[in-house]
């Protein structure tokens, strides 16, 4: 039996990157997956190729949610992927000294607002059988303050410790539903584009990242959609209100530590 069968997910941002990964690994592993994305085309694309269901959502919108509800009553598995940077549309200041509030907000509204108004309707999608999990895709930048990009970080700490808030009420509540967070770092994806550029610096910017990397390489979506795997399954059934780490390394340890030479 494989391990996701019978599982009906949801699954945000997942017309490409992270997302998309994750639903090719659900669906390799029987779970019939709903890819949504608020670029409809690109998650038809996704469904179309692993033989789920396209449905357009901007995780941004309280009434995007709603409608969800009413298509997909009933659900096993949220992945609360959908996640943005600020630098979509260019390099702009995001540092805390010269951030825009409006830019401060955007980043807010998806990946904050997104992620409380998720697990909002998987509790109650979830409610029905009693039991499910709930998989909130953070990063390394919810743990560490990253000075170049305040509202990803905040945004992303928020990510963090609503999932332990999530765990804690669903068991109050006597309900089997599970809320864990990943926290991912230098995954290449198309996220990256805009801070890696396109200019003659792009080499020297891969080449700074890897170096960073106690692994020295980027990872591959498939390895963090792998860990989102063993969280929806029931092998993770003791598992709420965990935080794993998946970055090469990176938050192992510290720069400043003694070296062997
Ligand atoms: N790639 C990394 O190194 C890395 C590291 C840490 C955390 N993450 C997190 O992993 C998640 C996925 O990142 P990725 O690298 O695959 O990014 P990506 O930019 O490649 O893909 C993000 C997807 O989210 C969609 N999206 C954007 N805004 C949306 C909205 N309002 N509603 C619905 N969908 C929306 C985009 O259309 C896109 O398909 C994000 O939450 C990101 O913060 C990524």
């Amino acid at each position: 039996m494989k391990r996701l069968s019978h599982k009906t997910c949801v699954i945000t941002g997942a017309g490409r990157g992270i997302g998309a990964a994750i639903s090719h690994a659900f669906a390799a592993e029987g779970a019939k997956v709903i890819v949504t994305d608020i670029d409809l085309q690109s998650a038809t694309d996704v469904a179309t190729k692993i033989g789920g269901t396209a449905y357009q959502l901007d995780v941004a919108s309280e009434d995007g949610w709603a409608q969800l509800s009413r298509h997909h009553p009933q659900i096993d598995v949220l992945v609360n992927n959908a996640g943005i940077t600020g630098f979509e549309q260019g390099m702009v200041p995001h540092d805390p000294e010269h951030a825009s509030l409006a830019d401060w907000r955007a980043v807010h509204a998806v990946n904050s607002d997104g992620t409380f108004l998720g697990c909002r309707y998987a509790i109650g999608a979830m409610r029905k059988s009693g039991a499910g999990s709930i998989i909130n895709i953070s990063s390394r930048s919810g743990m560490i303050g990253i000075p170049a990009a305040a509202a990803y970080a905040a945004s992303k700490a928020a990510v963090r410790n609503h999932t332990k808030t999530v765990a804690l009420y669903c068991a109050q509540e006597g309900l089997n539903i599970r809320c864990n967070s990943i926290h991912p770092a230098a995954v290449l994806t198309p996220m990256w584009e805009p801070m890696l550029g396109d200019g003659p610096d792009r080499e020297k910017r891969t080449e700074a990242i890897v170096a960073d990397t106690p692994m020295r390489r980027f990872g591959d979506p498939s390895e963090v959609a792998a860990i989102a795997v063993m969280l929806a399954s029931d092998e993770a059934a003791y598992m709420t209100g965990a935080e794993l780490t998946i970055d090469g390394g990176i938050l192992a340890g510290s720069a400043a530590s003694p070296s062997r030479e």
